[in-house]
């Protein structure tokens, strides 16, 4: 079965690979850089590469990489490992152009009592991004999940739930306001059916809720681009189709909603979302910005050779779809290193999700979305806007 599992995803990662090389011959034609690699000139950050260069894939960093595709790759930060790790911090600054926070602005984080506020830890985040020439995603306002205790434990009227909504929005965008590139701003409001998800939101204040908190998220912080974010949305599904129907509704009611985030959380015991770039050229097509925005691909422990294969073919199918998308503004991964990582926690069994073991030595994986960097068409600027 999973012998099958990884023979399938290669032959379709071969046909998103000549998908790849068409668009470098037809599509950008002379803008193009050669898929033919000039030898590496690799700064540590990348920003001095001039356009259209691709570094040696071999020894360039994935920031490296990415720049001339326009796209950003980011990670998603533990801020205690960041504080307390070099080996993490040098890593996160020299592979990823973005970050997102793991945890850190998560409402039961930023006010684990009502009115008291702790931005401190996410702040830090954001002074090494900018200290490193990053931008940074901020990651999550409306979610059913990490909330704090007074919330959830309290006794609401549908007036109160919904004030408290929109101070939580205002307070935590106000105090980020120009930082942040890219919010989620709600998170994971759809079940797998297309239906909306039965949580403290939609129980108290209606489906109307997905609309406020982005009419408020756009008052609170006119210039970052808001996000629906959600997972099992990466390939053409029930789901994904809810999403898709709801954003093209609240686009031509004028709602502030400019982005569509696919989680990109894979298991290489299920099959994988071959229909990706399909799926990411819709969302292009009604005029939102697409991402990925929590990459990662897990197993049962311990892995095979078949599974560690797998687990590269499963971050190239999500990297090579949303390089080939020019809607895709960022692929960022739920964490790069299995030293810490959320997926033994929370998935029994299983690990290995991330292209760097607990020692940051790369995996195959990394290998493969390095060459997928390389590879990709050389673009000018990316987003429906071509603003990125
Ligand atoms: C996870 C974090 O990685 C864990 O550390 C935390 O305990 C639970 O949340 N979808 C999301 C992320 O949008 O916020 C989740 O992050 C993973 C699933």
């Amino acid at each position: 079965m999973q012998v099958r599992r990884s023979l399938i995803s290669t032959g379709l990662t071969v046909a998103v690979t000549a998908a790849v090389t068409a668009t470098l011959t037809t599509t950008v034609g002379a803008s193009a850089t050669p898929a033919a690699l000039p030898a590496a000139a690799a700064s540590t950050t990348g920003a001095a590469a001039p356009a259209g260069h691709v570094p040696d894939p071999t020894t360039a960093t994935l920031r490296q990489l990415a720049q001339h595709t326009k796209l950003r790759i980011g990670t998603a930060v533990n801020t205690d490992a960041l504080a307390n790790d070099a080996t993490y911090r040098r890593m996160v600054a020299e592979q990823f152009s973005t970050v997102t926070p793991e945890n850190v602005m998560k409402w039961e984080v930023v006010e684990p009592q009502r009115g008291q506020y702790d931005f401190s830890a996410a702040d830090q985040l954001v002074r090494f991004a900018r200290a490193h020439g990053q931008k940074v995603r901020g990651h999550t306002l409306v979610w059913h999940n990490q909330l704090p205790t007074w919330l959830t434990s309290g006794t609401w009227t549908p007036a109160q739930l919904r004030a408290i909504l929109k101070q939580h929005i205002f307070t935590e965008m106000r105090h980020f306001r120009g930082q942040i590139w890219a919010w989620d701003v709600v998170n994971e409001a759809f079940n797998e059916d297309g239906s909306l998800r039965n949580d403290i939101w939609l129980q108290n204040l209606g489906p109307g809720y997905i609309a406020d908190a982005f009419r408020w998220a756009h008052q609170a912080d006119p210039k970052a681009i808001l996000f629906y974010n959600d997972y099992n949305i990466e390939g053409i599904n029930a789901k994904s189709t809810a999403v898709y129907d709801l954003v093209k509704r609240l686009r031509a009611q004028g709602v502030p909603i400019q982005g569509v985030g696919a989680q990109g959380h894979l298991d290489t015991q299920y099959p994988f979302p071959n229909d990706m770039l399909q799926n990411l050229r819709r969302f292009g097509a009604i005029g939102v910005d697409t991402a990925v925005t929590e990459a990662d691909v897990r197993s049962v422990l311990p892995v095979d050779p078949a599974e560690v294969n797998a687990q590269a073919q499963g971050f190239s199918l999500m990297l090579q779809s949303c390089l080939l998308v020019r809607s895709c503004i960022s692929y960022t991964l739920w964490g790069f290193t299995d030293k810490y990582n959320w997926v033994p926690g929370v998935f029994k069994g299983e690990g290995y999700a991330t292209p760097f073991d607990e020692n940051f030595n790369p995996k195959p994986a990394y290998d493969t979305m390095r060459r997928d960097l390389a590879l990709a068409p050389s673009l000018p600027s990316r987003g429906v806007r071509g603003l990125h």
